[in-house]
This record gives structure tokens, C-alpha cells and sequence, in this order.
């Protein structure tokens, strides 16, 4: 196995794209990277996981960024064939595929409520709730609105979220995890601003301020819904567990909220015009 690399791709148009239907006869206009990333978490989540398959890719993928980390992979084509004297008659012919392995997303703000604590969840959906639930709700729709407070979330910070971390089965243990969600950290701390959204495009109202020094900006602050198999992943980089988020299920699998900040230096208001 070479040396890994990562892809990042920015928030894109992903029209027309559909899980299991083969790249072929996609768009040609959906990046490859998406189709990488898609590829592992069909593998990890709909397959290992059974996360049903029409719930993986969701509205919140074209606004993300997404990394997506490859290995060469080298293989065999044609074996070697030595005569009885041990020479090489016909000499092994290999080629070598990156192959994508892991993914991370990163969802900006605004997202929907927190969970509620013990909840079930399917595809954004609280169960008992179908009917009053506006959940996975298109996100231009939603609403900068106050959430509720938990014990690393005023209710009101915005908050960027990473989350379908994955990494194929015979991938595990080689810290492609780490140097995922290491690379996404360190991206978003050089770029503290990419996700502000725009005064101008969004108009103060629809960001729930009245003057500009009250438009969202990020501080800093990052969620992740952690599988609670791997929160002690997450607090291996870094997150702790916010207790007052409580414990909820998604697609039948126990979850719960865990925060970071990172520290990122004085913005300009500018910046955001
Ligand atoms: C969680 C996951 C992404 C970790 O990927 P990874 O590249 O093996 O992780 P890393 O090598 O960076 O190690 C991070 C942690 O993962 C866990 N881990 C390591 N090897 C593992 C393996 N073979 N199987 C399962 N978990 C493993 C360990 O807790 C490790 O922490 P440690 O080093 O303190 O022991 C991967 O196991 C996975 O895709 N799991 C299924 C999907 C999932 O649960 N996603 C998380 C959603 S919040």
C-alpha cells in the first residue's frame, strides 16, 4: 500500500445523482470525488451498517465539503511463469488504482434542531412525530433559529458539523480515521470564514439579525453525531461528550453529540459583505 492522499471537494451541484445506480450513467457534471465518497459510504454505512440505502445521500452533500482519502492499490494482472530452471519466462504484469478507502463531510450551519435525547430517528425523521416533523427540510429553507442550550452549545453559536465518517473494513486501524478528520480540522481553521454566509446574498432578516455585527458567523465551534462505538475516536481528536445533547438513536444505531472548538483568530466583519 503507497503512500495515501486526500481530495477535497467544495460544495457542488451533485442534479441527477442517485445511490447504486452506476457512475456510467450519471451526470457527467457530479465530481468524481462525490462519486469516491459515495462509493465508501454505500460500502460502510448501506452495506455493513444497513443504513437503508435512500437515506446515505441527502440533502445536506451539495452544501458540504467532503474529503475523500486514497491508497494505491497495487494488482496482479498476469502472474509470472518461471520454466524448470526457475528463470522468468514471462515476467508478472501489475497495474496500480487509487482507490478511495475513507471519507469525511463537513456541514455548515444552519442545521436542524438537536436531536432529542432518546429519540429514534430515521432519515432526519423523529419516530411518533412523521406527520409534524418538517425534518430534512431542503436547508435554503431553514431557519437560523434558536436551538435548545446543551452543555457545549448556547442554542444560538453557529456550528459546523462533520459527520459519514468512514473508513472500508480492510482499511481499519491505519489512522486513516485521524488523518481524515485531522485534514478537515486543519482546513477549516485556515478558511474560518468559507461557510459565513453572505449578507448580501441572504439578506440580514433570513439570518434572524438585525445588524451586521449580529449576522452568524462561525467561532470555531464543531458537532460531530458520534456513533457512540467510536466516541472514543472522536475524543482521541479532540471532542468531548456534551451530556445535556443526551443519547438518540439514527437508523437504529445509538448516537451521541460531542463537541470541539478550535481556536481561530479575530474576523473581519468585512469579510462577510
Ligand atoms: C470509525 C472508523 C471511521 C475508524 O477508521 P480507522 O481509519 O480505522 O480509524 P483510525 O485508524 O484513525 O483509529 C481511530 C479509532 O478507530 C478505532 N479502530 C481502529 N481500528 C479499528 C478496526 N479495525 N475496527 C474498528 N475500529 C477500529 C479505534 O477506536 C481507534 O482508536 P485508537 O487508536 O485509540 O484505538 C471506521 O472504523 C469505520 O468506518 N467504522 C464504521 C462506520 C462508523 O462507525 N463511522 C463513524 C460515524 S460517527
Amino acid at each position: 500500500m503507497g503512500t495515501p492522499f486526500i481530495s477535497l471537494l467544495e460544495p457542488s451541484n451533485l442534479e441527477g445523482f442517485r445511490l447504486g445506480i452506476p457512475r456510467e450513467s450519471l451526470p457527467s457534471t457530479i465530481p468524481k470525488t462525490f462519486l469516491d465518497a459515495m462509493e465508501v459510504r454505500e460500502e460502510v454505512f448501506v452495506k455493513e451498517q444497513d443504513v437503508p440505502k435512500d437515506n446515505e445521500f441527502d440533502a445536506d452533500d451539495p452544501r458540504s465539503c467532503h474529503w475523500v482519502i486514497y491508497v494505491s492499490v497495487n494488482k496482479t494482472e498476469v502472474p509470472e511463469i518461471r520454466n524448470e530452471q526457475g528463470d522468468i519466462v514471462r515476467p508478472r504484469k501489475s497495474s496500480t488504482r487509487s482507490t478511495p478507502v475513507g471519507t469525511i463531510r463537513m456541514v455548515p450551519f444552519p442545521h436542524e434542531p438537536h436531536p432529542k435525547a432518546g429519540g429514534d430517528y430515521w432519515n432526519g425523521v423523529l419516530k411518533g412525530e412523521e406527520e409534524k416533523t418538517t425534518n430534512n427540510s431542503a436547508p435554503s429553507a431553514r431557519q437560523f433559529v434558536h436551538d435548545r442550550p446543551t452543555t457545549f452549545h448556547d442554542g444560538k453559536e453557529p456550528y459546523i458539523k462533520l459527520g459519514r465518517l468512514a473508513v472500508i473494513k480492510d482499511y481499519r486501524g491505519y489512522r486513516f480515521a485521524g488523518q481524515l478528520v485531522k485534514n478537515a480540522l486543519d482546513w477549516i481553521k485556515k478558511n474560518p470564514s468559507f461557510f459565513d454566509p453572505s449578507i448580501r446574498e441572504l439578506g440580514l432578516e433570513q439570518m434572524g439579525a438585525s445588524t451586521e455585527t449580529e449576522a452568524p458567523q462561525w467561532r470555531g465551534l464543531i458537532c460531530v453525531h458520534a456513533q457512540e462505538e467510536v466516541a472514543s475516536a472522536w475524543a482521541r481528536w479532540g471532542f468531548e461528550v456534551d451530556e445535556g445533547m443526551g443519547r438518540w438513536w439514527e437508523e437504529g444505531i445509538p448516537h451521541v453529540g460531542m463537541f470541539l472548538r478550535l481556536e481561530i483568530g479575530p474576523k473581519d466583519i468585512q469579510l462577510l459583505a
